[in-house]
């Protein structure tokens, strides 16, 4: 399985600056064995767009969508909409999304399918807060969370979904989630995957690290059994510190 590295911009970059952030990274030596998505507000998709050109490298991805095609709905963007960017992976239940508008995990399950349909890869993002770590309260939390999410998923006999595993306490704080910790994690989310859709779905299914992932640090995850990739915040800003980290992905 390829490793898959994707960018979250978050709320950064405008259409001139994800211009400029791409044409950036394309100077870039890219490694051919790992996969590059960025996930890029939804009000630069088209200039992200127009600077990739013929170029599929990074694929293009969007940080939310809304889970019907179209209608009065007033703000939201649908599935269909970000096609017509050539939107390859579209991330579902951000933990800031989770938090700050009220993102449930039945949101989380309409959103996850309606991009599953649309033939978008969605990227369900999962974890535990730092008191629910403290209580003891990961397995639970990510048992509950991961299968709600795939509740309405369908088995299209290829993998159509990703998902990240970013604890809460691991966001943006500087303080990563140790690599064998992730690898328990990874282990339990990939268990409610295999109780839905077999042992060798979930075998294949591409679950991905997030939390203060850095060029220094990716190696240890990458190398880490069932850890397929990242989810990456603050160290996908700079296109330069990004490209360091793609290659800092690559299998040895
Ligand atoms: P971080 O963010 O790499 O800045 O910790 C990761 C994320 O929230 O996806």
């Amino acid at each position: 399985m390829k490793t898959l590295i994707i960018a979250n911009w978050k709320m950064h970059y405008g259409p001139i600056k994800a211009g400029a952030w791409i044409r950036a990274f394309r100077r870039e030596r890219l490694p051919k064995d790992v996969d590059i998505a960025v996930a890029v507000p939804h009000v630069s998709l088209a200039a992200a767009r127009a600077s990739l050109g013929r170029a599929s490298i990074p694929a293009l991805a969007a940080q939310n969508s809304f889970w019907i095609d179209d209608g009065a709905y007033t703000g939201e963007t649908s599935p269909a909409m970000l096609l017509e960017f050539g939107v390859q992976y579209c991330l579902v239940g951000h933990s800031e999304r989770r938090k700050n508008l009220g993102e449930t995990d039945d949101m989380v399950a309409k959103k996850a399918a309606a991009l599953q349909k649309s033939g978008i890869i969605p990227v369900i993002c999962v974890g535990e807060t730092e008191a629910q770590n403290k209580k003891g309260e990961t397995n639970k939390v990510l048992r509950q969370q991961v299968s709600a999410a795939i509740a309405d998923l369908k088995d299209g006999g290829k993998v159509s979904f990703v998902f990240a595993y970013e604890p809460v306490w691991a966001i943006g704080s500087g303080k990563p989630c140790p690599a064998q910790r992730a690898k328990e994690a990874h282990e339990t989310i990939r268990s409610v995957v295999a109780k839905k859709f077999g042992a060798a779905h979930a075998q294949e299914t591409i679950i991905l690290y997030g939390g203060s992932v850095d060029a220094r640090n990716i190696g240890e995850y990458v190398t880490t059994t069932g850890v397929n990739g990242a989810l990456v915040g603050g160290a996908s800003l700079d296109p330069r510190v990004f490209g360091l980290l793609c290659r800092a992905a690559m299998p040895t």
